[in-house]
């Protein structure tokens, strides 16, 4: 069970405004990994992030979710993949401004039919410490508890890849702490695949493996 990215390359733009975001990227992210991913400003995080959960497309090379090519799959089949495979932990504003904390975990429930959805998003919001906030507005959570039901949200299909952009990104040091303890559990107890994006060196620091990307390239 593995997203496999295999020699990709992302063009920007065409002729002279043409830009290569990434050159010749080669990873991949194993069952049970947690990876961290560095890199100044501007290096190609998020395009490669957007490449490995399917949300982009690449300009050259292939990516492979459990070993089958993404290449000529169609809209509908792609979508397929992200709900089923994939959570995504990017940053607070993918949050539905208007539905309160336990409507937001069960958005991806819906979509994917489960019955007993309501129960089923408890459950979530529980396991992210967050039950007694179900009825609140994400306008009505702190940066650290909004962050907490993207998490619960990225897991309520039981994806085998958590894909994460600075999910600590605009924490203190006690809930940024939280959301790292939260990926950590998720990966060590549940066997989630983990990617994280960070800027915070004591967040790479406790990754198993931490990967550095410079200029679009793997250093
Ligand atoms: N849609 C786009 N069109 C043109 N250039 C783009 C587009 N998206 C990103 N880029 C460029 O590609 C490069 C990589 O962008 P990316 O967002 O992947 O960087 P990043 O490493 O995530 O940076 P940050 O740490 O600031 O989030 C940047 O130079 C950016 O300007
Ligand atoms: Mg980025």
């Amino acid at each position: 069970m593995t997203i496999e990215v295999r020699d990709v390359s992302k063009q920007y733009g065409e002729g002279k405004v043409a830009f290569w975001a990434l050159r010749n990227i080669n990873l991949e992210l194993k069952e049970g990994d947690l990876i961290s991913i560095v890199g100044p400003s501007g290096s190609g995080k998020t395009t490669l992030l957007n490449i490995m959960g399917c949300l982009d497309t690449p300009t050259n090379g292939s990516v492979l979710i459990d070993g089958q090519s993404t290449e000529k799959l169609g809209d509908g089949e792609l979508s397929k993949i992200r709900r089923e495979k994939i959570g995504f932990v990017f940053q607070d504003y993918y949050l539905n401004d208007s539905m309160n904390a336990l409507q937001n975990v069960m958005l991806p429930l819906e979509f994917s039919g489960h019955s007993n959805r309501k129960e089923e998003a408890t459950i979530l919001l529980e396991s992210v410490g967050l039950e007694n906030k179900s009825h609140n507005l994400p306008s009505e959570l702190s940066g650290g508890e909004r962050q907490r039901v993207v998490i619960a949200r990225a897991m309520a299909n039981k994806p085998k890849y958590i894909l994460t952009d600075e999910p600590t990104g605009n924490l203190d040091s006690v809930s940024s702490g939280n959301i790292l303890d939260l990926l950590r559990e998720l990966n060590s107890e549940r066997g989630v695949s983990i990617v994280i994006i960070t800027h915070d060196k004591d967040v790479a620091s406790v990754t198993k493996k931490q990967i550095k990307i410079v200029d679009g390239m793997i250093v």
